[in-house]
């Protein structure tokens, strides 16, 4: 069993979640529950396999490993019952990169890209840094739950309009978006020949009684329009190994995500990536099984909690990924007195305003830490109400 509940402080570490929000901040006292990466350590196998990196003393240029394409090929058979073609995967040095690359290749400046609200800023900032529109349509809460609306995407689209980014499952409402949904999408994006790239970084964390599906598993013309990405990063807890692929079924897509890649130098990969790509998708499976279950328990703990001293918080239903999306605006009359709140109690994550216009005095607060940092965050909140 993995000890989730070890607690290791990471303050110091030069960890973006921890030291650069602490930097911003003024102190190192807050408990950080905002960059999505967790406070836990990788799979043992990972470690082992970087040491043997370590110490073989040699850092240099790298060529993928001869392994690479049979991981995810593995991975995807089992975990998503999809065959991925071997000569459809792509190497990519993080999704983020590869999202603003299929930006560059696959529009131009003045057209538009889609992406729902609320998004992943980054993946906003790809095409506006790019100097495209984005169509933000958002999200609208159907019986408790996120949903597209595609009658209305109709009207807010035209012929400028190139791409649909799809995070699957989505941040931050944690969807798992069902077959029919995702059919749905790809029958929009075959009519109106729009290229869609998904985004399944998040698909390793499924909530209990929920079930991920590929966008790779959908029949159909889709395909030739489909530029999915993934990476090891989430699932194992390795961002700062930064590793990422994509799977490009259509061999004229990815020709030319190919030439974006080499414009832009990216060919070869990091020592370190390569390294865990070696046994993450073959050795550690049972990391994320038993992941998935302690996140559950964390979220379990979360609600009862919330439910006894901030009763008037709506965590909204939990599908996937180690995000709550909180609803505060019964707790709180504005997202700043929300925000001062917790300033006060020194606990900080990321105000629903940070992902997009649409959801103020909302939060997306990151469960990935054991669950005696949860506890004393709940203190926190009883000592500053
Ligand atoms: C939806 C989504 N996509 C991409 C990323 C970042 O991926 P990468 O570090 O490979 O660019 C994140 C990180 O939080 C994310 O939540």
């Amino acid at each position: 069993m993995v000890n989730f509940d070890e607690v290791i402080n990471r303050v110091d570490s030069d960890s973006f979640k921890w030291d650069a929000a602490n930097r911003a901040l003024g102190s190192n006292d807050y408990i950080q529950m905002g960059c999505a990466d967790m406070d836990f350590k990788a799979p043992v196998e990972i470690i082992e396999e970087l040491k043997k990196a370590v110490e073989f003393g040699i850092f240099g240029y790298v060529t993928q490993s001869k392994t690479f394409e049979e991981g995810i090929i593995k991975w995807y058979q089992e975990r998503h019952g999809v065959e991925i073609a071997k000569q459809s995967i792509v190497y990519t040095p993080k999704v983020v990169i590869a999202a603003s690359l299929c930006v560059e290749a696959f529009s131009r400046p003045g057209d538009s890209i889609i992406l729902n609200s609320p998004y992943y800023p980054p993946l906003d900032e790809v095409s506006l840094a790019n100097g495209r529109r984005v169509i933000e349509p958002p999200l609208e809460e159907r019986e408790g739950r996120y949903v597209m609306n595609l009658e209305k995407l109709e009207t807010m689209i035209d012929s400028k309009t190139k791409i649909m980014i799809l995070v699957s499952p989505h941040n931050p409402t944690t969807r798992i978006w069902t077959q029919e949904e995702l059919e749905q999408i790809a029958d929009f994006c075959v009519r109106h020949k729009i290229i869609l790239f998904v985004d399944e970084i998040h698909s390793d964390f499924v909530k209990s009684g929920h079930k991920f599906i590929s966008m790779a598993a959908i029949k159909g013309p889709i395909q030739d329009l489909l530029v999915l990405a993934n990476a090891p990063s989430k699932t194992f807890n390795v961002m700062g190994c930064q590793i990422s692929y994509l799977i490009i079924p259509n061999a004229k897509l990815r020709a030319a995500m190919s030439t974006e890649l080499d414009r832009i130098a990216a060919y070869d990969a990091n020592t370190f990536g390569n390294a865990l790509m070696k046994v993450a998708y073959q050795k550690c499976a049972y990391y994320i099984d038993e992941l998935n279950s302690y996140i559950d328990g964390n979220e379990e703990f979360m609600r009862t909690q919330f439910k006894r001293v901030l009763p008037k918080a709506i965590i909204k239903e939990r599908e996937g990924t180690y995000l709550l999306w909180v609803d505060f605006n019964e707790q709180f009359s504005s997202e700043a007195q929300m925000m001062s709140f917790f300033r006060k109690a020194k606990i900080n994550f990321l105000p629903g305003s940070h992902f997009g216009p649409h959801f103020h005095n909302f939060a997306r607060i990151n469960i990935g830490c054991p669950r005696a940092t949860l506890q004393e965050v709940i203190n926190r909140i009883e000592q500053a109400l």
